[in-house]
């Protein structure tokens, strides 16, 4: 059975304007939706002890301190359990921030994006770079010893020198875990609907994202977004998703996966609220398919030996016509266990990757 948990908070303060999550909902409804939320864990969650719990949103940090304790009440876990609520700057202070430390909770995953309060305007973030600096200064001082913070690469209006600087000072910082993600605009978002001006292409993200490796070299890059600064401090949570392990998901929307099954729960907020323990639909998908695909997001590759077990397959035969091809324009490289992707690799990941799941259909 699953030893995690992710829980979706779908509430923010406002919407960003690149963010197409299933979130931005008024927070004056937080406390119902927790009851409702309290009512489908109880409902499906048989005590498994846990090793990870993650608070996700939306901006799960608008919750108060004691609709997040009565959403932990729920599980077992112990000082050992990965427990991660992902904090926006506008919504925290170091009272706050104590608070949630002494709840047990013991990972901030912080939403910066930028540094830069011109670019951040144009996101429609709530807070200024002055903010998230004092967040990050409180949250050290509320004794968390591991956070992230996430930036955004690919905004409007960004470009190599003012990217630089943001650098410049997640690097000072030097944060326990860095997320960084490329710009995605995906329907329903404020850009979608309101395209802006100034976009960087293709090309400029590619050397931003190369930029930032450099910036980071003394970090672990252990996943294509994400870098810790020591092997302590890598995401155990959503370790679990690329290595396709079992969790439960708990909310609005949330998608778990439970013996080999998917399911996502129901989306509209209404429906959820009356039934919050409905039966969850489970869907078989491509297991083969998602080995490769996540598998390969880890800078460690995949491991062929475990999947040609799982699956009864010869995986250097069936993907001898992609393995050749890639390895020999520098993509794909041997491992000891299987294959990862080199740098260039990486940087064609959408190309690389596809070429395999043509073949698991
Ligand atoms: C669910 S948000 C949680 C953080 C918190 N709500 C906040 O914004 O402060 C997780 C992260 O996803 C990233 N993200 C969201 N939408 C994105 C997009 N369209 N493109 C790239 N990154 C995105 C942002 O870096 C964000 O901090
Ligand atoms: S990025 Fe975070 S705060 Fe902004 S809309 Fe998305 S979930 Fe809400």
């Amino acid at each position: 059975m699953p030893k995690s948990v992710y829980i979706h908070i779908p509430f923010c303060l406002k919407k960003c304007a690149y963010c197409s999550f299933l979130s931005g909902l008024n927070p004056c409804n937080a406390s119902v939706y927790t009851k409702e939320l309290v009512k489908e864990i109880n409902f499906f969650y048989k005590g498994e002890k846990l090793n990870t719990i993650y608070f996700g949103g939306g901006t799960p940090s608008l919750l108060e301190i004691k609709d997040i304790e009565r959403i932990l009440a729920c599980f077992n876990f112990d000082k050992k359990t990965e427990i991660t609520l992902e904090v926006n700057p506008k919504t925290v202070d170091l009272k706050k921030l104590k608070q949630l430390r002494s709840l047990g909770i013991n990972r901030i995953s912080l939403g910066v994006q930028s540094f830069d309060d011109n670019l951040l305007k144009i996101i429609n973030r709530t807070h200024s770079s002055k903010e998230a600096l004092k967040t990050i200064e409180n949250i050290a001082l509320a004794g968390f010893d591991n956070y992230s913070i996430d930036l955004i690469y690919g905004l409007p209006e960004q470009n190599l020198e003012n990217w630089k600087k943001t650098l410049k000072i997640a690097k000072d910082i030097n944060p326990p875990h860095i997320s960084l993600y490329g710009l995605k605009i995906e329907q329903g978002c404020g850009f979608y609907l309101n395209p802006p001006k100034n976009l960087p292409d293709d090309d400029m993200q590619a050397d931003m994202y190369e930029m930032a490796l450099n910036e980071f070299k003394n970090y672990c890059h252990y996943e294509f977004s994400n870098f810790a600064y020591k092997q302590k401090y890598i995401s155990k949570h959503n370790m679990t998703y690329w290595n396709i392990k079992p969790y439960w998901g708990f909310g609005l929307g949330a998608s778990g996966f439970v013996r080999n099954k998917r399911y996502q729960n129901e989306t509209d907020f209404e429906k959820y609220l009356k039934n919050s323990t409905e039966k969850k639909h489970y869907e078989s998908s491509n297991l083969l398919e998602e080995h490769i695909f996540l598998g390969f997001r880890k800078t460690k590759g995949i491991r062929t030996d475990k999947i040609n077990r799982l699956f009864n397959i010869d995986f250097d035969k069936k993907y001898k016509q992609q393995l050749e091809k890639y390895k020999k324009s520098g993509c794909i490289q041997k491992t000891l266990h299987g294959y990862k992707l080199t740098k260039k690799g990486i940087m064609l990941s959408n190309y690389v990757l596809c070429d395999f799941l043509d073949d698991t259909i």
